[in-house]
């Protein structure tokens, strides 16, 4: 028996088969279509790109893995959280998808807590143009054509299943984030889907992530040459899944991740709601677990423009920055460039470069950026803290934890050892395939959700802790003085 898990990321899908044990056996992924920028601010994806990566990335290990991919029974599912595919008559998609790093929809954000009270202690959360019931509204006042054929509301990974199981099925982690869910209850809730004036008709059945969800169809059991059939879990946000894949599931145990977005994630024994500085209190993938995150919304795509505008790969810019790295440096960079989530809740809020010379080179624009990230995540640690929350375990995952200087930044200004697991892009494809195996075992979440093995751990570097601490001040003070210029 095998087990498959989907990792539907905004810049592709990666696909990951294990074993019983849960050791990966292959993995294969797939290019999605970058995300499209129709003005400053937005951002949008083809929900059929994220289908054709998907195929493509199983075809894959179909031609790698046949034997393996023979012996799946059961399939996980990870996705980037939020956006909002709208369906119509027939599923029919009725416009592309509005990502989680779209910032249109401020100005409903308000309107929408104006319209309940209630809203914050009944989502657990503020309402930030990221999540999905804020981009609804958005359709509702400036495409009411779209708004009127509106069928159903799913999350990009629930489009996936629908595609693969012909049903519509969400999972509790990525539901929490659409600001429709009651998370306390882990049910939809009739008055927060009344300000978007929908109903629980919209909305797509409700699953715990380990659980079975659906049955893969006839169709792709044959085209992958599966040998039985193959129950789809719930599956997860990629944050919780990610959590799953790294065995943080116990209270307090968590990750930094560098991916496209940067994510501080903790583990709640209880729904622990804080909405000051936008903290996001969402339901764990797995019963009777909720989580804790600060969400940061540029931590490799600062680096990612860097290198468009630059022309220089990111991880020759991020070498660069490591061959002439002697500590903080003059230049200082907010990483604002989708707006930002934790701790400003500020859609409007652009990046900056501070602190540059005539002899400013790219080496020392890159440790900026990968600095100003870093000083993100110390105000993702901090707004956690202000909320009680303590982590006692952090592991690193993401692409950008490929970067030795940039762990070595983040440990020394979170001032906390941070483990690599040997793998260290854990993204949420082996979580998924984890809760997969559960769904299709009965297996219990807690005995198959282990931490990976350790390639390093990366403790603080005292010797800079100090200059950081400074650095890290006048990074806090940049961030008022240039909003206010900006105004
Ligand atoms: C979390 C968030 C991002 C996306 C993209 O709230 O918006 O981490 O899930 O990966």
């Amino acid at each position: 028996m095998t087990f498959l898990g989907i990792d539907i990321g905004t810049s592709g899908v990666k696909a990951l088969l294990i074993d019983a044990a849960g050791k990966a056996l292959g993995e294969a992924s797939a290019p999605a279509v970058e995300p499209v920028r129709p003005h400053p601010g937005w951002s949008e994806q083809n929900p059929t790109d994220w289908w054709t990566a998907t195929l493509g990335a199983i075809d894959k290990l179909k031609a790698s893995h046949p034997k393996e991919l023979a012996a799946v029974r059961g399939i996980g599912l990870s996705g980037h959280m939020h956006g909002a595919t709208l369906l119509g008559e027939n599923d029919a998609v009725l416009r592309p998808c509005i990502l989680w790093n779209d910032g249109r929809s401020a100005a409903e954000c308000g309107e929408m807590e104006a319209a309940l009270p209630t809203l914050r202690q009944l989502a657990g959360n503020i309402a930030m143009p990221g999540f999905t019931a804020p981009k609804i509204a958005w359709v509702r006042k400036h495409e009411p054509d779209i708004y009127r054929q509106i069928r159903k509301v799913l999350l990009p990974k629930a489009y996936v299943r629908l595609l693969l199981t012909g049903e519509h099925v969400e999972d509790m982690s990525d539901a929490a984030g659409t600001l429709w869910l009651d998370v306390a209850k882990r049910d939809w809730s009739d008055e927060l889907l009344g300000v978007t004036g929908l109903t629980r008709d919209h909305m797509p059945s409700l699953v715990e992530g380990s659980a079975v969800s659906a049955q893969l169809k006839d169709e792709y059991v044959s085209r992958w040459g599966m040998s039985g059939p193959v129950v789809v879990a719930g599956g997860a946000g990629d944050n919780a899944a990610a959590a799953c894949g790294i065995g943080a599931i116990r209270p307090g145990e968590g990750f930094v991740s560098l991916g496209t977005s940067g994510v501080l994630f903790v583990s709640n024994e209880k729904f622990s709601p804080n909405t000051e500085g936008a903290v996001h209190a969402f339901c764990h993938a797995i019963p009777d677990t909720w989580h804790q995150m600060g969400v940061i919304l540029s931590a490799t795509d600062s680096l990612n423009w860097l290198s468009r505008i630059t022309g220089k790969k990111q991880a020759e810019l991020s070498g660069e920055a490591e061959a002439q790295f002697k500590g903080p440096g003059e230049a200082i960079f907010l990483p604002y460039l989708s707006g930002e989530r934790t701790p400003h809740n500020n859609a409007g809020a652009r990046g900056s470069f501070t602190g540059l010379s005539q002899s400013t080179d790219t080496a020392q624009l890159a440790q900026a950026v990968m600095e100003g990230v870093t000083f993100a995540m110390r105000d993702c640690q901090r707004v956690l803290a202000d909320a009680g929350t303590s982590i006692n375990r952090l592991l690193a995952v993401g692409g950008g934890s490929k970067s030795a200087l940039w762990l070595k930044m983040l440990a020394t200004n979170l001032d906390m050892e941070i483990a690599l697991p040997e793998d260290g892009d854990f993204g949420g494809a082996l979580g998924a395939a984890r809760l997969g195996l559960c769904a299709a075992t009965g297996a219990n979440p807690a005995d198959v959700m282990s931490m990976p093995p350790i390639k390093t751990t990366i403790a603080p570097d005292k010797t800079l802790s100090g200059a950081y601490s400074d650095q890290y001040a006048r990074y806090r003070a940049l961030y008022p003085a240039i909003e206010e210029a900006r105004s």
